[in-house]
């Protein structure tokens, strides 16, 4: 008997809890509709005229990519007017976004990464968009700061698009973690993985050794547990770092492992960011089993103290993960990671 045919939309309605209000789920279908869109750009990224540098710095002083602002463009346009939003945070954007006053306030709040990986537009590599959903504290009052810098614990939705072989969007609401592929005949995303747990024994670490002379003693030591050269349980992996941490991401929740983005001696505080790249995704593998440290406890227990702050982090599998952990409190002991 072949599988049923499921539209997001069709598994969103069919999935959502009774006393939902549709509010949640319209704002998924949003996401759905902002990915669709980018998906066209990047898909032709070759051809049109959205390759190479904006000319412009974001307020990380990143240079930004014509795709980055794109995308973030196209999610501000898709959300703004909606209803269902009392405000947003974007990587691009240097402080929080109200809902205009024109348009009336929602219940929710969404924090995103409009573009990841933007190092590799260029070289036709995947590349991905993170999202968060968050309740408003107060839902009586318009957008205020405290409805953004909320625990990821306080998620109660998350999920990325992968702009890959394949656009796939893969989200969770709580209730487990679903991957739909896009038809791009139809225009449909049609569930094609559903409930997706991270498979045992894990297959790959993910790390950028570059740095290697800039972590510390613990993190230096860990690589070397991961690459089999330390006596004792040996975890057998194989190494891939594509350099989108969607891509690394979608990866390990499909074959099981660890990506890792440690402290570094230039990077003190890591390069990630908390609030719209590290806590959804510590969301989602929690929801499939794994695991997410800033390499002394949970990614989800921190409470960002701005909207861009960055952590360092560990993410994948629980024992590879745990395993980090270990290595960092017993051989970097109390000093910041
Ligand atoms: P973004 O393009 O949104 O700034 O994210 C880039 C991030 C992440 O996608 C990736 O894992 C990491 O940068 C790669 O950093 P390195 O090039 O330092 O390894
Ligand atoms: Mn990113
Ligand atoms: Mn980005």
């Amino acid at each position: 008997m072949t599988s049923p045919v499921f539209t997001i939309e069709r598994f969103l309605l069919h999935s959502q809890p009774d006393y939902a209000r549709g509010e949640f789920t319209n704002l998924l279908y949003d996401i759905a509709l902002a990915a669709k869109i980018i998906s066209v750009k990047t898909n032709r990224a070759g051809l049109v005229d959205i390759l190479g540098y904006a000319g412009a710095q974001n307020v990380q002083g990143e240079q930004q990519q014509k795709l980055d602002i794109f995308a973030d463009e196209v999610i501000f346009r898709v959300c703004d007017h909606t209803g269902r939003l009392c405000a947003m945070v974007s990587e691009e954007r240097d402080e929080m976004i109200p809902i205009p006053d024109e348009f009336e306030k929602g219940s929710y709040v969404l924090v995103h990464d409009p573009l990841d990986g933007s190092s590799n537009i260029d070289v036709n590599v995947g590349i991905g968009t993170i999202f968060g959903i968050f309740r408003c504290v107060d839902w009586n009052l318009r957008g205020r700061i405290e409805d953004v810098l909320q625990p990821g614990r306080h998620l109660v939705g998350a999920g990325y698009v992968l702009y890959g072989s394949s656009t796939m969007l893969v989200y969770s609401a709580g209730q487990g973690v679903h991957g739909f592929t896009l038809n791009p005949e139809l225009g449909e995303f049609l569930l094609s993985h559903p409930n997706m747990r991270l498979p045992e024994p894990p297959a790959y670490y993910s790390i950028n050794d570059a740095y290697y002379h800039r972590w510390s003693p613990g993190v230096q030591n860990y690589l070397r547990w991961l690459q089999g050269q330390v006596e004792g349980d040996n975890p057998n992996l194989s190494s891939r770092y594509i350099g989108s941490l969607v891509a690394d991401f979608h990866r390990n929740m499909i074959s099981g492992g660890v990506f890792c983005y440690p402290a570094e001696s230039l990077k003190p505080e890591g390069k990630l960011r908390l609030l719209y790249e590290a806590a959804p995704l510590a969301f989602l593998m929690e929801q499939a089993g794994g695991y997410a440290s800033d390499g002394r406890g949970p990614i989800l227990d921190i409470v960002p103290e701005n909207i861009h702050q960055r952590v360092p982090l560990f993410i994948g599998s629980r024992s590879l993960v745990e395993k980090a952990e270990h290595f960092i409190r017993t051989e970097d002991g109390e000093q910041l990671t």
